[in-house]
């Protein structure tokens, strides 16, 4: 079921939103990020020991590698793609969940077939 997180369409270079949603059900949280202009969405898991990125802190993105990274033990991840480039998880990848804009607000969608990750 999609999941509307207003105004996310609003985020700067680098800021990010967290939201909840239910998969498999089960309770889960994401995120939508802008990086590269685009946004993107993704389960706020890191696939090493299954942890939040952000421990908390909402915060994701290194303006200065570029990457998404994990607060635990760095790993970082391209934003397009969610691949780990770097870091214990290295060659593995975030779970990436649909996203398209509505106006200011983002929708998310987790199901299979939902819109494709990233955009304008
Ligand atoms: S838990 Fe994320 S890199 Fe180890």
């Amino acid at each position: 079921m999609p999941v509307r997180v207003p105004k996310a369409a609003r985020l700067g270079e680098g800021e990010a939103r967290t939201f909840a949603y239910v998969e498999a059900g089960e309770l889960r949280e994401g995120f939508v990020l802008r990086a590269g202009g685009r946004l993107v969405a993704y389960r706020n898991r890191c696939p090493h020991l299954g942890v939040d990125l952000d421990m908390g802190t909402g915060a994701f993105f290194s303006a200065k590698l570029g990457r998404i990274y994990c607060h635990t033990h760095g790993a970082t991840f391209e934003p397009a793609t969610g691949r780990c480039d770097a870091g214990p998880c290295l060659g593995q990848a975030l779970e990436p969940l649909g996203v398209r804009v509505e106006g200011e607000d983002a929708v998310v969608s987790a199901s299979p077939g939902g819109v494709r990750n990233g955009c304008a």
